[in-house]
């Protein structure tokens, strides 16, 4: 056996042809094998292949030419997960070494390289369908590809929620006007999910080239990814449920930061409101018309001639005074400051001046600073790839803060530029990196290009917290990487006003959420052209239950902010974002969960349900358009949101309330399944009339949701009691997280967790509420309990066993009554 030791079999000689699309003819053996305290090293020749296993669960598989590996280091992964390492087992036979961890039995044809991963139960996770295929410095590396397979994450790229039978490619591009097919986007996540017989595995790609992933579109049987250069270097790992392959994404990658609770409120934009009247008459119609609404945006036009951290003084004569007025109606400013710095030698342009002065900007290969045309003209563009830069980047969000500015906006910065034929910068132009971890080298923009946006809104991100270290900065990307998400939220970029970009919304943050990214949001109307007032009114509907809840528009388009269109469609939207506020403490305990473990707010069925099918398929797939928010809500759009006809929502349970009404839903009495039917699926369904006042939205039952008093911005506080809202089933629970919102404070113990369980026996219902953890004082001092699918009969509170003064009311679906809540852990129990 060869255990932990340097063995050598000397037989055969090395691989001779590992080229594309050219799998090897002979049977080569491999001529070097390396067990590893935590994995295994295998060369044939020049190729070197190492597995390690940096958890039970999860393996960093690395390949290279050459004596020297490629440089250990990485813009995405956390250091401590890249450097984990767990004690494998060897296990060898004929022609094959490997290793067991307690999950996984990893399994190398010494002969081929090809590798294969089993779980512990022997099934099959994952198989090299051919050897790593090498073109110059390219690579691809090809996995066998099952029938029921399918693939989720890459960000948002467009298409359905499954990306089996697609491929993408990752570049970040300034992709406006996307349509259903464009590809590449502004993101590049080089990471999925396969999921198959309610298994899932998640593999991460660390490479920043250039890369590629083909989910079947070249061969039926074989799924591959690869990149034009870089390192051969990614990640598998296990569930086997979803929710623990995204949770160790968050592991490998970084959770997204808890964000302030006025992100999650109503965000008004548009390109651009050109002066300060305008900004002031938009807000005063917000409070005025009662909309509840946190955030108003400054696009481009707020700037002297677009240059980034100006300020046009003729349209906003009184900049910190007009976000004074905007903080008094309990509004957000949000303002773009996009990357590029505008050429302006000897004008007395500050960031130009200063980041010259600094040396921060990127160069080309003769040695000039690299100069390329954007909004403001010719611009030159920060070297964010260096700790330095990023530095004095962060240092140019002074005033802007200092003015009241409450969140910034980092757009184009794939990097966009106008006067280039590849839209972006030349591959040779010459980045420096200098960040821990990497040796201080230069890259050129081949390199780096697909980190550029996200080191950019690093640079933000830690440029606020270094001017204002108690406030919780909130960012806003277009363009990002894989761990983006430790500094930034994002959206979808310029999309249009048409049923089908309102449809191809849900898909999109379904995988952004899979890939880290919890916090995104989709323009709502459209940016590009102008929606209907019915268009406007249901993407107000859906998008009220998304995270990044942004109306944003195009310049030139027709005014699309929440009255327009009418008293009617007016009505049906503040209803709406009404529904949100009154859910906010459900939204923030998702965002405190997103904060901690990396779970998204929207997700789709097969994440809560992963076994909703008999055969193990994504339950998704028969339920187009839906999608949770949280473990509990689900929304059901019309999968053609402008169709007329009906439509059924799908079930992945059987047991929900209708989250309006609050009546249990009474499910059709499901189709039997077909015999002999490999998926013997009972499928729970409802038949539902689109109307445009109406988007189905239901509570699982067992649900204990919290929600607050209606409030018209997230700076009041809410008045009157807690509500809970107990939706009688199955294993009954649910939580509640608070703090003050916007500071750091809950770091430090300042903030308020209380946990909800419920237990319907018979006559009575029985609801403990833990002690609160944590010292950040409660609103209310009540909490009025909305039981649904309940009745009592005696018309009885007992609190900690004894009776309690309280009326309790109802109302056709559910029965109401308070009780104090004082902090210590109670017993509430109805008869
Ligand atoms: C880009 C952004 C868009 C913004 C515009 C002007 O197109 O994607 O949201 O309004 O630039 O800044």
């Amino acid at each position: 056996m060869r255990a932990n030791s340097l063995c050598i079999t000397m037989v055969g000689s090395f691989l001779t042809a590992i080229l594309w699309a050219q799998p090897p003819q002979t049977a080569a053996v491999a001529n070097r094998i390396a067990a590893l305290p935590n994995g295994i090293e295998i060369s044939q020749g020049e190729l070197h292949e190492q597995i390690l296993a940096l958890r039970d669960d999860v393996l960093r598989v690395r390949a290279w030419h050459g004596d020297r590996a490629p440089e250990d280091a990485s813009w995405a992964v956390l250091a401590s997960a890249r450097h984990a390492s767990t004690a494998v087992t060897p296990a060898n036979s004929a022609n094959h070494a490997g290793f067991r961890t307690a999950k996984l039995f990893v399994d190398v044809d010494e002969r081929t390289l090809e590798m294969n991963v089993r779980d512990s139960n022997g099934n099959i996770l994952q198989q090299d369908a051919r050897p790593i295929e090498f073109d110059g410095d390219a690579f691809r590396v090809s996995k066998t590809m099952p029938l029921d397979e399918h693939f989720f994450g890459l960000g948002d790229k467009t298409g359905p929620l499954d990306r089996r039978n697609e491929a993408f490619t990752l570049w970040n591009t300034d992709a406006y006007r996307f349509q259903e097919s464009t590809d590449p986007l502004y993101k590049s996540i080089p990471y999925f999910m396969a999921f198959r017989a309610s298994r899932a595995l998640g593999v991460l790609l660390d490479n920043t080239w250039r890369s590629s992933f083909d989910f079947g579109k070249e061969s039926p049987t074989a799924y591959s990814f690869g990149a034009v250069a870089g390192p051969i270097d990614y990640y598998l790992f296990y569930g086997p449920t979803p929710k623990q392959v995204v949770e160790t994404y968050a592991w490998l990658t970084g959770t997204p930061p808890l964000p302030p609770l006025w992100s999650l409120g109503f965000q008004q934009s548009r390109y651009s409101y050109m002066t300060q009247a305008r900004v002031l008459e938009v807000a005063a119609r917000l409070r005025s018309d009662r909309i509840p609404a946190d955030a108003i945006y400054l696009d481009i036009d707020f700037q002297d001639h677009n240059r980034p951290f100006s300020v046009n003084r003729a349209a906003f004569p009184d900049l910190a005074g007009m976000i004074a007025q905007l903080k008094a109606e309990n509004l957000h400013a949000v303002m773009i400051t996009d990357l590029h710095i505008a050429r302006l030698p000897a004008q007395g342009y500050f960031p130009y001046d200063s980041g010259v002065a600094g040396d921060h900007f990127v160069r080309n290969p003769d040695g000039s600073v690299y100069s390329g045309k954007v909004w403001p003209g010719p611009s030159v563009f920060p070297d964010f790839t260096r700790r330095q830069t990023r530095a004095w980047w962060g240092t140019l969000y002074r005033d802007f803060l200092r003015d009241g500015a409450s969140g910034f906006w980092n757009d184009m910065n794939e990097p966009s530029i106008f006067d280039s034929a590849t839209s972006t910068m030349p591959l040779d132009v010459v980045h420096r990196i200098d960040e821990p971890g990497f040796a201080p080298r230069t890259a050129s923009h081949a390199e780096i290009h697909d980190v550029y946006g996200m080191e950019n809104s690093r640079a933000t991100y830690d440029g606020m917290r270094a001017i204002d270290p108690d406030t919780r900065p909130f960012v806003l990307t277009r363009a990002t990487y894989a761990g983006g998400q430790r500094y930034a939220a994002t959206w979808t970029g310029d999309n249009s006003s048409s049923w089908n970009h309102l449809r191809m919304t849900t898909p999109m943050l379904e995988n952004l959420g899979l890939s880290g990214f919890a916090f995104a949001g989709a323009d709502v109307g459209g940016y590009a052209g102008t929606p209907s007032a019915d268009l406007l009114t249901k993407w107000f509907e859906v998008a009220a239950f998304q995270p990044i809840d942004r109306d944003h528009t195009e310049k030139g388009t027709g005014d699309q902010e929440p009255w327009v269109g009418g008293a009617d469609h007016e009505a049906i939207r503040r209803h709406f974002l009404e529904a949100r506020y009154q859910l906010l403490p459900y939204l923030y305990t998702l965002a405190d969960e997103a904060s901690r473990t990396g779970l998204p707010l929207v997700r789709p069925l097969f994440l809560e349900f992963p076994d909703a099918a008999s055969d193990g398929h994504p339950i998704d797939l028969d339920a187009p358009g839906e999608f949770l928010l949280g473990p509990d809500l689900l929304v059901a759009p019309a999968p053609n949101p402008d169709e007329l006809d009906d439509y059924s929502v799908v079930f992945p349970a059987p047991d929900w309330y209708d989250f309006w009404s609050g009546e249990k839903v009474t499910l059709a009495p499901p189709d039997p399944p077909a015999p002999g039917a490999p998926d013997r699926t009972v499928r729970y369904s409802i038949s539902v009339s689109p109307s445009l006042a109406r988007l189905p939205v239901y509570v699982r039952a067992g649900a204990i949701m919290p929600a607050e008093p209606l409030i018209e911005s997230t700076s009041e506080t809410p008045s009157g009691p807690l509500i809970l809202r107990v939706y009688a089933g199955e294993k009954c629970a649910g939580q509640l997280y608070q703090d003050d919102g916007r500071s750091f404070a809950y770091e430090k113990g300042a903030f308020l967790r209380e946990r909800f369980m419920c237990e319907v026996r018979g006559d009575r219902i029985r609801m403990t509420i833990s002690k609160r953890e944590g010292s950040y004082p409660a609103w209310w001092k009540q909490i009025r309990v909305e039981i649904y699918g309940w009745t009592p009969s005696k018309n009885e509170v007992l609190v900690n066993g004894a009776v309690v003064a309280t009326q309790i009311d109802r109302t056709d679906h559910n029965v109401g009554f308070h009780i104090p809540d004082d902090g210590n852990a109670s017993t509430v129990e109805v008869r």
